[in-house]
């Protein structure tokens, strides 16, 4: 999937939807990750993410701490008291090549 480089948002974000995808892309330096827009938690709007240094980002639903590289789940602010509801599989994240076309997402 071809994405121009175009349409990134103040804090480096750009939702790409297109059928069944939903992806969000995310500039951060000069790198660029792109990972589900929705949160492997409770579903959470990932296109909304806050970015973090390091390479992570957080969910603006319930904080959980995702590393851009791999979608594992870095830091969960909620207590085991919650049980289930506290767990979270790692993030979905996509293979990102940048070439003179613009980006191109391996899906
Ligand atoms: S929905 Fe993202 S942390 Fe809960």
């Amino acid at each position: 999937m071809l994405v121009s480089l175009e349409g990134f948002d103040p804090k480096g974000r750009k939702r790409i939807q297109d059928g069944n995808i939903d992806i969000t892309v995310l500039k951060q330096d000069e790198n660029y990750f792109a990972f589900n827009s929705k949160c492997p938690h409770k579903g959470g709007p990932l296109f909304l993410c806050k970015p973090l240094s390091g390479e992570r980002i957080m969910c603006p639903s319930h904080h959980i701490v995702f590393n851009l590289r791999d979608g594992e789940v870095l830091e969960n602010p909620l207590p085991e008291s919650m049980g289930d509801y506290a767990l979270c599989p790692n993030l979905k994240i996509y293979e990102v090549v940048l070439d003179q076309n613009g980006l191109n997402i391996i899906v």
